[in-house]
């Protein structure tokens, strides 16, 4: 196996249209990525699976879409801010600033000490003490300031009327905007604990760039559940055992990642919030080494009991049997589907020295297109309109794609690149019996099928996978 390395990750990803540095034609703009129209689909995959098999499948998940602004006092009571900061690192020479936890990592990594430092555990004096007494250079060799705390909410303003404008925040995360509708999706729905609500959208935070892809970017898409229960009628410890298990099924399962590739990190006693009670991290060998992919954290019932302080409003559930009034306690489990589809290409990309191509092995439900459809030669006008046939008779089905450009073993090697499972070549043998040749991507093996079957061909074979 040659093993899968972050410029490789970043090149295909360009060349192939998943993804693209945000602005490149004016130079780029720090941590900030655009998905090409592979990465675009694959993105709406990812979001599909999660959103199907947390919300749609479940009896006791209901989804929301909440606002990009909410009102700032939201972020007052979330802790966030006073307490969403980064340590930061300033080089005396060159400014440019760097999370103090992550350079201290990667220094450790590359400098073993023989105690062990469990970064996650410092705090900014402690990290200071270690920065002086290892000597620890930023990544261009100078030394650096010590470091500070920074809040990384994004604010902006509304109104129009300079001095009029009134200070708000994008979100930094999409729970908050579960936590402060609690009251409206009790009044709203017949949900009685346990249930949980998920939602899908966009979160900024103004991270500082650490270079490190689509891994960490100042706007990204989270997908994050509530799950809220009655710590009085559940055992905790079983549903957030079931709620782990979810997690790993859908991502060895559903997404089909190899399960070598990813380990469960526990927080310590100091990494934990005061009012956490677990937090597990599921972690992914990235190319830089294994890193947080997906969250779970047991936060009691502290953010209901904010809210319920800063707005001043009764915001308690009632236990329809015995009448009794209390704050639910929750489990959070929060995903990056940016990350995801990171982690994605990471695990699937696989060159295949034999046959000289580079393939993404996706599993069909990732696969941005399920089946390319090819009419052999461009110039044949009959050829080319019965492929237009097939093409419309497939896609009405499975997302599809069309290519008509250069010899066929050039179309079947892109496809390859973007992980299409199938392509269909029509020929002049289609014309005579209405059969086309399906070529499966990873084993490369040819089948002659009828095209009045291709719909359960396909069916069958990606329901396999
Ligand atoms: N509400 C909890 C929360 O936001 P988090 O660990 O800060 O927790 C959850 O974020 C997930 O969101 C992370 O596990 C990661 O997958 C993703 N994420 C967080 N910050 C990100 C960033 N700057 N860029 C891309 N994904 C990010």
């Amino acid at each position: 196996m040659v093993s899968v390395t972050l410029e490789k990750i970043i090149a295909l990803s360009k060349r192939r249209g998943f993804v693209f540095p945000t602005s490149e034609l004016y130079g780029g703009l720090a941590s900030s990525y655009d998905y090409g129209p592979q990465g675009a689909e694959l993105l709406r995959n990812i979001r599909n699976l999660w959103w199907d098999e947390m919300v749609t499948r479940r009896v006791d998940m209901v989804g929301i879409d909440t606002q990009i602004l909410l009102h700032p006092q939201t972020w007052v009571a979330s802790g966030h801010v006073n307490a969403f900061n980064d340590p930061l690192v300033e080089d005396k020479i060159t400014h440019k600033r760097y999370r103090a936890d992550h350079l201290i990592a990667e220094w450790l990594r590359k400098h073993p000490q023989p105690e062990e430092i469990v970064v996650e555990d410092l705090d900014l004096a402690q990290m200071a003490g270690l920065i002086e007494r290892l000597n620890i250079l930023s990544p261009d060799g100078n030394p650096v300031f010590p470091p500070k705390a920074f809040n990384i909410m994004f604010q902006t303003a509304i109104g129009v009327v300079e001095g009029e404008k009134q200070p708000v925040y994008l979100r930094g995360e999409t729970a908050q905007g579960i936590f402060t509708n609690f009251t409206n999706l009790l009044n709203s729905t017949r949900l009685q604990l346990p249930f949980g609500v998920g939602q899908i959208g966009k979160s900024f935070r103004n991270e500082i760039t650490t270079g490190q892809f689509v891994f960490r970017t100042l706007e990204f898409e989270q997908a994050e559940i509530e799950y809220f229960f009655d710590p009085e009628a559940s055992d905790w410890r079983q549903l957030f055992e079931e709620w782990r298990a979810a997690m790993w099924s859908f991502i060895t399962g559903t997404m089909g990642i190899r399960a070598e590739n990813l380990r469960w990190r526990r927080h310590s006693d100091q990494e934990r919030s005061h009012y956490s009670r677990e937090t597990y991290d599921l972690e992914y060998n990235f190319p830089f080494g294994f890193k947080e992919l997906w969250g779970i954290a047991y936060r009691s019932d502290f953010d209901l009991r904010q809210h319920a302080e800063f707005s001043g409003r009764d915001m308690r559930y009632t236990d329809p049997r015995s009448g009794r009034q209390f704050l639910p306690h929750v489990f959070e489990p929060a995903v990056g589907i940016n990350r995801l589809l990171f982690m994605a290409l990471c695990d699937a990309y696989w060159e295949d020295l034999d046959n000289q191509r580079v393939v993404l092995r996706l599993k069909p439900a990732l696969a941005p297109y399920k089946a390319a459809v090819f009419p052999l030669l461009k110039n044949k006008p009959e050829l080319v309109a019965k492929a237009g046939e097939v093409f419309k008779r497939v896609a009405r089905r499975f997302s599809a794609t069309w290519d008509e450009r250069g010899n066929i073993g050039k179309r079947y090697y892109a496809q390859d690149e973007i992980g299409t499972p199938f392509c269909i070549t029509i020929d002049f043998q289609t014309l005579d019996d209405e059969t086309v040749t399906v070529r499966e991507r990873d084993t490369m093996v040819q089948e002659r099928v009828a095209t009045a079957d291709l719909g359960s061909y396909l069916h069958s074979k990606i329901e396999e996978d």
